[in-house]
């Protein structure tokens, strides 16, 4: 399956400096590798399990498995019947076993520059066991869900470091998402604590944290479902810089005229105070490695999002073994990924891979553009990053800006660049390659979702020769398959479903309260394979090529949005009587959401109403969701069955005259109604 040769011509090779010390310095040596990974995995993971600490060892086969739904129900289990703790192994062993104690752990880097502070490994355990005992204090037990609503700050790391020290699970829901999302994820997940900050700076835009988080913990008072306690860090407020972090007081940069801060002594407490009176030792709890670990939600294609369950011992292997091999990590590395740790990309790799390894990593809390589009290299040069970790959609922002604001910084440190979240287009590639890397460094396309909980397809920097855009080939013990529409594999060049044909110890174990959801999703449709839900493509030379979502999704810079979710929203608005959402290709966004709505009878559609709906979509999911352009539609191109026919849209959303068989439509009418007020002719 991986090609015996690879191509002369045509592709980029990582460079001779980087094969030197490379992990995997050759491609004879990943397909050696590989193939092993392949006909013993159980050997191979065993073999990495090595470098961590087990309180007890496994009793059943290291990785036991069913994906074929008509054999009975879905598992993945991983060194079952082993205990271990992830908080010990990612902190405790590299600050006493491996004498990382001194060695940072994070350079924070806050939204303004200047704004800095440096944390230690042994600080950051010092932390994360007062904060622990904090938890415990406050009545949370192993195995209890707690809900994170917090910015780009080291005490979000703590905040969940301390949960998985203590057994409980955390459920992080990214500080982007709006009040609605919050309750949703704190009840389907009935989580017991919330923790988040007073607010927080995007640039120059001020987000009141804790005014969302009270309107959340409102919302689930009145559908039966208090929160008992919500432990508040004052991030912007004054006490903030009395309780310095790290080993250095920061600068009071933030200034914050409007910052509004309500609160409510029956359940709100300060984070500064708590852990004040608090021990900086706490005895781990020792899991068990099916354990839950953390519920990460993700949209779901029905509208509800979907609880990613990972567990604790595969995904700690999976993280730490891609972390090292996909970046070729060297202890000396400083690696930086700009993404949020309330993505799964942060929650990989910003917190559990990077400190698995001992890694230096940069945590920034701020924006590629802010205060200037040069800030991204500003960093790079101030903390000299060798490995720097970003998505297409970033890097289209700046491509936009030209070389210049690039240039003016050295980016001599860099080695290795990284990219997430969506198919990177050739062009974006080699802007990257060429302007940002000087052609010196190798990028690595890292293909995997919330639910692989790390890369699943990825070149190796000094192994892999890289074609501008693909994915490549398949990380260790990953085994894919391209599917046609009766389920049959398909060999050599071909395209249609990408699937995978067995586990790897960090794939997901379940949808949180809903196993049968997990297996509809991922394991219904072609009985035997976990399916991603991504179109791919093979090329004559073995490359897997991401071709994009073939389910209702949409990628809007890089985050997962289902077409659902947001026609709900709308349709929830008093003057929609029916709502179609698709996707519109974005020069830098990826995709756009262009939406079409039909109003109730007597509603006119104007400007005013425009703004509602845009606001209303905000406020149900989260500014990332918020529609580019709506359409006033009189009605929508339905089957004579009634489904609405989203290709249709798609091409009435581009313009594109071109509309295929339409001999399905109930009122093909509806069509050219439809070109004729298209709400952005012209664009
Ligand atoms: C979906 C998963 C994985 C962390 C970020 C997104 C798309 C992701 C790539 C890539 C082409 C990619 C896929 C996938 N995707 N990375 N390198 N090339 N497509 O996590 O929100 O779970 O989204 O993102 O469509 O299924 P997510």
């Amino acid at each position: 399956m991986i090609p015996d040769k690879v191509p002369k011509e045509d592709v980029f090779h990582g460079s001779e400096e980087l094969k030197k010390e490379a992990h995997v310095p050759s491609f004879e040596r990943y397909k050696e590798l590989y193939l092993k990974s392949i006909e013993s995995p159980d050997e191979f993971w065993a073999d990495i399990a090595k470098d961590f600490f087990w309180k007890t060892k496994h009793t059943g086969p290291f990785l036991d498995y069913n994906f074929d739904v008509t054999k009975g129900e879905i598992f993945v289990k991983c060194m079952d019947g082993a205990s271990t703790n992830i908080c010990y192994n990612v902190l405790d062993r590299n600050v006493h076993e491996r004498k990382l104690g001194n060695k940072v752990a994070f350079y924070w880097e806050g939204n303004e520059p200047g704004d800095e502070l440096t944390v230690t490994y042994r600080e950051l355990l010092q932390r994360v066991c007062q904060f622990a005992n904090v938890l415990k204090s406050h009545g949370v037990k192993k195995g209890d869900r707690v809900s994170i609503y917090m910015p780009m700050v080291v005490e979000l790391v703590v905040a969940m470091l301390a949960c998985v020290r203590i057994g409980a699970v955390h459920s992080i829901v990214f500080a982007g998402f709006s009040a609605e999302s919050l309750c949703e994820r704190i009840m389907d997940s009935q989580c017991s604590l919330l923790i988040t900050a007073d607010g927080f700076y995007r640039g120059d835009k001020l987000i009141n944290l804790k005014l969302l988080a009270d309107e959340a913990l409102q919302k689930c008072r009145d559908k039966g479902f208090p929160v008992q306690r919500c432990i508040m860090l004052k991030h912007l407020s004054k006490e903030a810089d009395e309780t310095p972090l790290g080993s250095q007081s920061p600068p009071a940069k933030r200034s914050c005229p409007d910052l509004q801060v309500p609160w409510n002594p029956e359940v709100d407490l300060c984070w500064h105070t708590l852990v004040r009176g608090a021990s900086d030792e706490c005895e781990p709890e020792w899991c068990e490695s099916e354990d839950q670990l953390f519920i990460l939600y993700t949209s779901g294609s029905t509208g509800k999002p979907k609880g990613v369950l990972h567990t604790v011992g595969g995904y700690m292997l999976y993280t730490a073994a891609t972390f090292k091999l996909v970046f070729d990590y060297q202890p000396d590395d400083i690696y930086w990924c700009t993404a949020d740790i309330g993505w799964i990309t942060g929650h990989s790799y910003i917190t559990y891979g990077p400190l698995a390894n001992g890694a230096t990593s940069v945590l920034f809390e701020g924006l590629p553009t802010y205060p200037d589009v040069g800030r991204m290299w500003e960093i790079v040069d101030k903390y000299h990053v060798t490995k720097f970790y970003t998505a297409p959609t970033a890097i289209r922002l700046l491509m936009k800006y030209g070389s210049e604001p690039v240039q003016k910084y050295k980016r001599e440190s860099l080695k290795v660049l990284g990219t997430v979240g969506e198919p990177i287009n050739p062009e974006a590639w080699q802007w990257y390659y060429t302007v940002v890397g000087e052609r010196r460094c190798p990028i690595v396309d890292t293909f995997w979702q919330t639910e692989t909980g790390g890369h699943v397809l990825t070149p190796l920097p000094a192994a892999t020769p890289m074609k501008p855009g693909s994915a490549t080939f398949p990380f260790f013990g990953v085994v894919p398959a391209i599917l046609n529409e009766s389920g049959e594999e398909l060999e050599g060049p071909s395209e249609g479903y990408l699937v995978f044909k067995q586990p790897w110890p960090g794939v997901m174990r379940t949808v949180y309260g809903n196993h049968q959801r997990f297996e509809t999703t991922y394991f219904k449709k072609f009985p035997g394979y976990y399916v991603t839900g991504d179109g791919c493509r093979r090329d004559k030379d073995g490359y897997y090529w991401i071709t994009g979502r073939i389910d209702d999704m949409l990628n809007v810079s890089g985050h997962l949005l289902s077409t659902a979710e947001v026609e709900s929203a709308l349709v929830e608005h008093e003057a929609v009587a029916e709502a179609a959402v698709v996707g519109r290709p974005h020069p830098v966004k990826g995709e756009s959401l262009y939406c079409f709505v039909t109003l109730n009878d007597g509603v006119k559609y104007n400007r005013t109403l425009e703004a509602e709906l845009k606001k209303q979509v905000r406020e149900k999911i989260g500014a990332i969701a918020t529609p580019d352009y709506i359409q006033d539609a009189p009605g929508l191109p339905k089957t004579r069955s009634g489904k609405i026919m989203r290709r249709v849209l798609r091409k009435i959303a581009c313009d594109e005259r071109d509309m295929g068989d339409i001999s399905t439509l109930a009122d093909s009418s509806v069509v050219e109604q439809l070109f004729q007020n298209r709400c952005c002719t012209g664009v």
